[in-house]
């Protein structure tokens, strides 16, 4: 099944709030947490597998797990890690959440994982003063594009793009151009109400 198909299959009202709706009573839920070093080598297999996405070394994301983890998450179905997503807060401009790699697993797209990610990523006291989302988006991936779309849509906040890395910068031919999607400024999101909760022991 292709990400499309998923999307257009679900109930559009419920992205973002995880088994919480109607049409979305046998969607599973998943369970977010700060990602751990010892979540590296289960993420590093989950990009291999998803196949768009660059993949980085296992050791990266083991650095990240014991380095990041206060402004990243992972979500587990039962043991599984099903998604998770690499951000910082830009040492700069520390009002701003970078977000460096987003993936959910194949049989988990399409249930809100990754909007459910996003927020519970900018519900942790640690983002309090974030009021801006930067990710960058290769101009074919849908799924990323929209699913940044989405956020700003649900936060009311602006979206602008623009160039971040032009193609011609990298050092494989291949590689398309990286475009910046900058979001907000937008509101605090609620630390009340969220659902799925992230699990916090
Ligand atoms: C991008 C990705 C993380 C989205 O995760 P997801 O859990 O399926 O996304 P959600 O279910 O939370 O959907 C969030 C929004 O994106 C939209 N969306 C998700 N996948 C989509 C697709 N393939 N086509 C169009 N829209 C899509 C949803 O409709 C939703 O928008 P809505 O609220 O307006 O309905 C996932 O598709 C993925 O892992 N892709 C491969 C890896 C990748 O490309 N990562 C990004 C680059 S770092």
């Amino acid at each position: 099944m292709s990400d499309r198909t998923a999307v257009e299959k679900r109930d559009p009202r419920a992205i973002g709030r995880c088994g919480s709706q109607a049409g979305r009573r046998n969607a599973p839920t998943p369970s977010l947490a700060r990602p751990a070093a010892a979540d590296g080598a289960a993420i590093w297999r989950l990009v291999r597998a998803a196949g768009t996405l660059e993949p980085n070394s296992a050791y990266a994301y083991m650095l990240l797990g014991a380095h990041f983890s206060a402004t990243s998450i992972v979500a587990r179905r039962g043991e599984e890690v099903a998604g998770f997503v690499w951000a910082y807060l830009l040492p700069d401009r520390p009002d701003t959440l970078f977000v460096w790699q987003v993936g959910v697993a194949e049989s988990s797209r399409g249930h809100g994982f990754g909007a459910a990610m996003l927020d519970g990523i900018l519900r942790r006291p640690s983002c309090a003063g974030a009021r801006f989302l930067e990710a960058t988006v290769t101009p074919t991936n849908d799924a990323s594009t929209a699913l940044f779309r989405s956020f700003a849509r649900r936060r009311d906040a602006p979206i602008a793009l623009s160039t971040a890395f032009d193609a011609s910068q990298f050092p494989d031919p291949q590689h398309e151009t990286e475009m910046l999607v900058r979001i907000g400024p937008f509101h605090p999101i609620s630390q009340i109400g969220s659902n799925p909760k992230e699990d916090t022991t």
